[in-house]
């Protein structure tokens, strides 16, 4: 097997990381692959904003508001693991990218090109930080959706779109998935 086939068929979503920091050079080697993702009518629509410490805790009140609207319980230990859950979140991964793609109010089906450049860009990074011995979560999350998290990151949201956060480190564990077999997704026509 090839070391790229090799590499998309054994990566995982890593949700265990350890302390182990994660070099610049290997966040540069991992978006040098990123900005190599195809795109049409070269809109290059993607960004990516590594979160240094000032700006996750700018985060930080916006999680907390975010993890006491969700809880539905009074009890005060409840609500405080909880809150310590949803800092973790923002504070703990070695790696914390926000990924944006260009909005366009104009042309929705560019939007959506650019959309599917932007996750092929996105996915460009995680196997080439895969590639380095580093594991990655794509968090969908409220935080990720929220337009205070815009403000936070100095991110103009009439222009750009957050697709996600990417959290990246290496690995504690790398769980198995089970994924649909070839035969019920790929069909050859005559
Ligand atoms: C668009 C998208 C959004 C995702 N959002 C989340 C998320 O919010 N939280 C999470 O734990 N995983 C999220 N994931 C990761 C998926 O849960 C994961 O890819 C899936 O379980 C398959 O596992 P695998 O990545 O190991 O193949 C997301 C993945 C994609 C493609």
């Amino acid at each position: 097997m090839s070391k790229v086939q090799e590499n998309i068929l054994t990566r995982r979503t890593i949700f265990r990381f350890s302390d182990k920091l994660v070099s610049k050079d290997c966040i540069e080697t991992a978006i040098e692959a990123a900005r190599h993702a195809p795109c049409h009518k070269n809109t290059h629509p993607w960004k990516f904003y590594i979160m240094g410490s000032a700006t996750r805790k700018r985060l930080i009140p916006i999680v907390e508001t975010l993890a006491k609207a969700k809880a539905d319980s009074e009890d005060q230990q409840k609500l405080e693991a909880l809150l310590d859950r949803a800092r973790n979140k923002i504070l703990k991964p070695p790696v914390l990218i926000a990924i944006t793609t260009l909005i366009n109010e104009e042309d929705s089906f560019r939007e959506e090109e650019d959309y599917a450049a932007t996750v092929c860009a996105l996915h460009n990074m995680v196997l080439s930080f895969w590639d380095q011995g580093i594991g990655t979560q794509w968090s969908t999350g409220s935080i990720t959706r929220n337009k205070n998290t815009y403000l936070a990151l100095s991110i103009p949201k009439e222009s750009e779109r957050i697709i996600g956060f990417i959290k990246a480190g290496f690995p504690e564990n790398t769980p198995t998935k089970e994924k649909k077999p070839i035969d019920e997704i790929r069909f050859y026509l005559p």
